[in-house]
């Protein structure tokens, strides 16, 4: 059904944005059960003006891409990691599971049929995919929906952030994005919209987003808007939070295991308290779309923070940055499980 013929993009501006590729894969839940899931070529969905995902938020959505290696393969990073948050999500906003190999089956399909927009290798480029769950048919007042359905649509990406591998700086936010027992560990789109308005103001004044506190006393990093927050101490140790509030990040928990398994480090997730940043050598934003995004500075209140520089990235980050991505495009091994093949 593809037609296999490369398509040329802008690959050095691509950025992060959407384009109209030409299949998306879309299944309907309905009467208790999921029906068998296809390809389709229109974009735009139709559904009730009642669908509990546009009034009372019960959506979730994923991110992860595809990766052309220079064999000409192509690499899903840790695709079912994905397939068992979305499970999560689903149960915290009562909607059905979707199936770990229907996750991973839709995400294959969509990937096959428009392998043409699929970056070649060496673009540093990939294909991203966005699936998503949400909750349709006519209903009205709050409870959950008895149809739902899940798609998964794909679009080319470059950097999320600004420059890449370059540092960039960020606000630390007065709001919250997620409260304490709330919805922060789920990837559904109610923590996005809560972040939109900080997220505008940080931008406003020139910064690439902002980072939250924790929502009950304000004193500790809880991570970006888009991505999670690492650190690296003057003695070495990869240090990430730990907190309920925040999404846990594939990504993240990957660059745990190599720092420590491939790079040698000592690694912890705690807590990091906003004013003891000076034990950080360097920082960065971790993440799907945000790739490892070295952190400059910090933004809190009056007082602008600096970590390794504002125009250099620091040599662990760089470490991890080539560990990371070497394994997602195939050019270093990867542990095992971490890489299915398309
Ligand atoms: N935190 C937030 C709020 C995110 O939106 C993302 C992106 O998915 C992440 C963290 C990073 O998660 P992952 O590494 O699984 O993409
Ligand atoms: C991702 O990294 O996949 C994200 O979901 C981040 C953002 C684009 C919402």
């Amino acid at each position: 059904m593809s037609d296999k013929k490369q398509v040329q993009l802008d690959w050095d501006n691509l950025g992060f944005g959407y384009i109209d590729l030409p299949y998306r894969y879309r299944a309907y839940y309905k009467d208790g059960q999921w029906h068998p899931g296809q390809l389709e070529t229109n974009s735009q969905i139709t559904i009730s003006e009642g669908s509990t995902s546009l009034h009372y938020g019960q959506q979730a959505f994923e991110g992860l891409k595809a990766y052309r290696c220079k064999d000409g393969s192509i690499n899903l990073f840790r695709p079912e990691e994905n397939a068992k948050r979305m499970q999560k999500s689903a149960d915290r906003l009562l909607m059905p599971q979707v199936p770990t190999e229907m996750f991973v089956d839709a995400l294959k399909q969509v990937v096959k049929a428009n392998e043409a927009y699929l970056p070649p290798y060496g673009t540093g480029c990939s294909l991203y995919l966005r699936p998503y769950l949400i909750g349709i048919g006519d209903n009205v007042g709050v409870h959950p929906a008895e149809e739902y359905l899940f798609s998964v649509f794909a679009t080319p990406v470059g950097n999320y952030f600004k420059g890449g591998l370059t540092p960039t700086n960020f606000l630390v936010s007065d709001y919250d994005r997620a409260a304490h027992r709330g919805t922060g560990q789920a990837k559904v789109g109610g923590n996005y919209a809560a972040s939109l308005l900080p997220g505008h103001l940080a931008k406003q004044q020139g910064f690439s987003d902002c980072i939250y506190l924790d929502p009950i006393e304000h004193r500790k990093l809880e991570e970006v808007g888009a991505a999670n927050f690492f650190g690296i101490t003057k003695d070495n140790c990869f240090v990430t939070p730990k907190s309920d509030s925040i999404l846990p990040s594939i990504t993240k928990y990957s660059l745990l295991y190599l720092a420590k398994e491939r790079l040698g480090l000592d690694v912890k997730q705690g807590d990091i308290y906003i004013d003891q940043l000076d034990n950080f050598a360097e920082a960065g934003a971790c993440g799907t779309a945000a790739v490892i995004s070295p952190i400059g500075g910090f933004q809190i209140g009056d007082h602008f923070h600096t970590f390794y520089s504002e125009t250099e990235v620091g040599p662990i980050t760089t470490k991890l940055y080539n560990e990371l991505l070497g394994i997602q495009f195939g050019d270093i091994p990867a542990p095992e499980g971490w890489i299915v093949k398309v």
